[in-house]
């Protein structure tokens, strides 16, 4: 791995990707191909170490020529593709720009990776790597009985944008199948940590209590996700690439899962102790309409990854939140950018205002 072309790395997952891959990997030159969507923002990569080592491209994924371009120009042999559209809440209300990202831009990106790698044979075919990375929802919810999620259950997807990650799964799977382009695919479940977009549970809960506002739970708050801290996933990635094997895909988890509810107080009674109001934070806690269709619970089998990579996750969940927290505590600019976005604004307005009115 030499030449890395990132996609989607001024997101939450793909920055701190980025951060963590120029600090772990000394050989590695980034391209970070990004479209600075609502969710991205060149915020996240502010003070990136080793900039010497990093380019950034403003351009979409769909662009079959910018994507050609990029790889002969940085003769890129390894390709992490982060970029997509990754709230589900947006995909139920909007699903088309789902489909345009998640499964055309992947298939743009595999299609220049077949041109430029297969075709033109530009590298070393034992030298290159597309790594795809995806989501534990294309494998739909669990009962509460069921056993975890492993690399073998069938997939099942309950959303628009798990039915577009599951889509774009196929396809790289399928590239892999045919042509025998160089391809793994990881899917990982929900992440949380510095960086991430305040559309999402933790970092949203996290603003509002902060400012007093109103903590919205999803109908009765009991379900369940498998929550892990953003670096374990970017150092799960980091060993798929440098030691999974071509054709394979890892299934990622935290072995944290609780119910929502539970999130949403203990990150109450963590800023009860690092910001405290007059009344408890939990008072602020506000039961909504549920999500439609909403997945019951996720959980991930990741023995796997940990048999064959000896990968675990490091951070136990009561760690990352408290992270977390101090991290925004820490970062005023970063949330007052975020905040003052129009768009920003705007989605509140629409996904919250008619949730509240009808709870
Ligand atoms: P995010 O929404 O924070 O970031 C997505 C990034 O992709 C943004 O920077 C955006 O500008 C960029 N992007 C979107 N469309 C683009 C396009 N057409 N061309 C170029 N760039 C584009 O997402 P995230 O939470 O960091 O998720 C990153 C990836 O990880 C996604 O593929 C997601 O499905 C997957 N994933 C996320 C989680 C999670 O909990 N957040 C868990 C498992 C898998
Ligand atoms: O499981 C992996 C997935 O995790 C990723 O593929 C997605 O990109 C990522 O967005 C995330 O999806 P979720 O839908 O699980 O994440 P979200 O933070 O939106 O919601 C987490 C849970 O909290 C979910 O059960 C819905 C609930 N929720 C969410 C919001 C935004 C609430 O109760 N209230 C809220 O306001």
């Amino acid at each position: 791995m030499k030449n890395v072309l990132v996609t989607g790395g001024a997101g939450f997952i793909g920055s701190n990707f980025v951060r963590y891959l120029l600090e772990v990997d000394p050989q590695v030159q980034i391209v970070n191909l990004d479209a600075l969507t609502y969710a991205g923002s060149l915020e996240n990569l502010k003070d990136l170490p080793h900039l010497e080592r990093y380019t950034f491209v403003q351009g979409d994924i769909c662009n079959g020529d910018l994507v050609r371009d990029l790889l002969r120009q940085y003769q890129i042999d390894t390709i992490v593709h982060f970029a997509a559209e990754s709230h589900v809440d947006r995909s139920i209300l909007s699903p088309e720009p789902f489909i345009q990202a998640n499964v055309i831009g992947t298939f743009t990106l595999l299609e220049a990776a077949r041109q430029y790698w297969l075709v033109e044979k530009a590298l070393p075919i034992e030298q290159v790597r597309f790594h795809h990375v995806s989501t534990d929802e294309v494998y739909g919810t669990l009962g509460p009985d069921d056993p975890a999620f492993s690399e073998t259950t069938p997939y099942a997807p309950n959303s628009p944008y798990a039915a577009s990650k599951a889509s774009s799964d196929h396809l790289a799977r399928s590239y892999n199948h045919t042509y025998q382009l160089p391809v793994t695919i990881s899917n990982c479940s929900n992440n949380y940590g510095p960086r991430q977009f305040p559309e999402k549970l933790i970092p949203l809960i996290i603003l509002n209590a902060l400012t007093g506002k109103p903590l919205p739970v999803y109908g009765d708050g009991q379900q369940i996700r498998d929550w892990l801290f953003v670096t374990d996933h970017c150092e799960a990635i980091h060993l798929i690439l440098t030691q999974g094997t071509s054709g394979e895909t890892y299934n990622i988890g935290g072995n944290n899962q609780p119910a929502n509810l539970t999130i949403v107080e203990t990150v109450c009674d963590l800023l009860d102790e690092m910001q405290p109001l007059t009344a408890p934070h939990r008072n602020l806690i506000k039961f909504v309409t549920d999500r439609p269709g909403h997945d019951r619970r996720y959980a991930m089998n990741i023995s796997k990854i940990e048999r064959e990579l000896g990968w675990r996750p490091r951070y136990a969940l009561t760690d990352g939140l408290f992270a977390t927290v101090q991290w925004i505590l820490a970062n005023p600019d970063w949330v007052a950018a975020i905040q003052k976005q129009r768009e920003y604004q705007s989605w509140l307005t629409k996904n919250y205002e008619t949730r509240e009115k009808s709870s």
